[in-house]
């Protein structure tokens, strides 16, 4: 039979049931409950128009409003529960938001979230996902210094992400390899159903939204247009696949073997994503997983945050592919 383990038993046996795992398992499980929480609403969307307002007033007192905000408040609220979360930086809220509540004068973590990522999708029925990084404070004990949670994705303590898709996947790592646990919606569990997940050695894909063609620089251009001709390291042509769901369309090109590039452009000489709950969870996961990711010029881990919602240039996937990218930009 094959072995059957959820999330938290995984974490509590890769780190030996050590103090650090029961702190992550307590975080990781916080996570989970509110990724079913997410799922279930997602897969309501059509019935309770989620895009606009509902009718239905929920325990918040508010009207219930549309998916970004609920995910965001869902992820928030539970994690504000952990006694081991001392602040959440969200891709909805300006200021980092610090936990104060008595249970949280020893915590010791904080967590970057995009509580829905591809929200624009949510409408059309495509997957969509919710991405995570976890940091340990670096101060030892007082208030929450700018250096606890603006710090580079290599101090990461674990990441992941959850695509709500055909079926709702969450995949993690804590340093210990690339896991994936398939939600099974009959006994309301994150089964085991990947484990030690890794790059494949050729390249098949590469995802980039084209429409932006005539405002990249040349080197893109170039590269990009390497990838129709067999002159990339595959020798043969990529795939073209592009959903404009970060989180679904990386979960595809590590399962399949591709490049995700979302470059600077002369409108947006940072490009679109956000370095801290965009690019770090997935850095962090495709160096676990044989990969790498760069914004152009260096390892998106080796990238100092300045600000919370910094925007970069990203380039994630097969690591040769990645590393001629970054060659040809330097
Ligand atoms: P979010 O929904 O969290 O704002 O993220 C959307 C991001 C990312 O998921 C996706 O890869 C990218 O926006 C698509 O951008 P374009 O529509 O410009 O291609
Ligand atoms: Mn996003
Ligand atoms: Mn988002």
């Amino acid at each position: 039979m094959k072995k059957i383990t959820n999330l938290t038993n995984f974490l509590f046996e890769q780190h030996t049931h050590s103090k650090k795992s029961t702190e992550l398992g307590n975080i990781i499980s916080q996570i989970v409950l509110a990724t079913k929480i997410v799922s279930r609403e997602i897969n309501r969307a059509g019935l309770v128009d989620i895009l606009g307002k509902t009718d239905k007033i929920n325990i918040q007192k508010e009207e219930v409003q549309k998916l970004d905000e609920l995910a965001n408040t869902t992820f928030t609220e539970l994690l504000r529960q952990s006694p081991h979360v001392a602040a959440v930086g969200s891709e909805e809220v300006d200021n980092i938001v610090v936990f104060t509540d008595k249970i949280h004068h020893t915590a010791e973590y904080i967590v970057h979230i995009d509580p829905l990522d591809g929200s624009s999708n949510i409408d059309v029925n495509v997957s969509v996902g919710t991405n995570f990084v976890i940091f340990k404070r670096k101060s030892k004990s007082g208030k929450l210094q700018k250096s606890d949670y603006l710090q580079a994705g290599k101090n990461a303590i674990c990441a992941g992400y959850i695509v709500y898709g055909s079926s709702t996947m969450l995949v993690f790592s804590s340093g210990k390899g690339v896991h994936g646990f398939t939600l099974d919606p009959s006994i309301g569990e994150f089964l085991l159903s990947h484990e030690n997940i890794h790059y494949p050695a050729i390249t098949t894909i590469y995802s980039v939204n084209e429409s932006y063609e005539p405002k990249w620089n040349d080197a893109i251009k170039h590269i990009v247009s390497e990838y129709k001709t067999s002159k990339n390291h595959s020798g043969k042509p990529l795939s073209a696949r592009y959903i404009g769901s970060l989180v679904a369309d990386f979960h595809r090109n590590l399962l399949k073997g591709g490049i995700f590039l979302y470059p600077a452009d002369n409108k947006n000489p940072n490009g679109k994503l956000r370095l801290l709950y965009e690019g770090i969870p997935f850095a962090f996961l495709t160096q676990q997983a044989g990969g790498y990711s760069s914004n152009g010029r260096l390892d998106v881990l080796e990238i100092q945050p300045r600000e919370l919602h910094q925007r970069i240039p990203f380039f994630v996937g097969t690591k040769n592919e990645v590393k001629h990218l970054e060659k040809l930009l330097c």
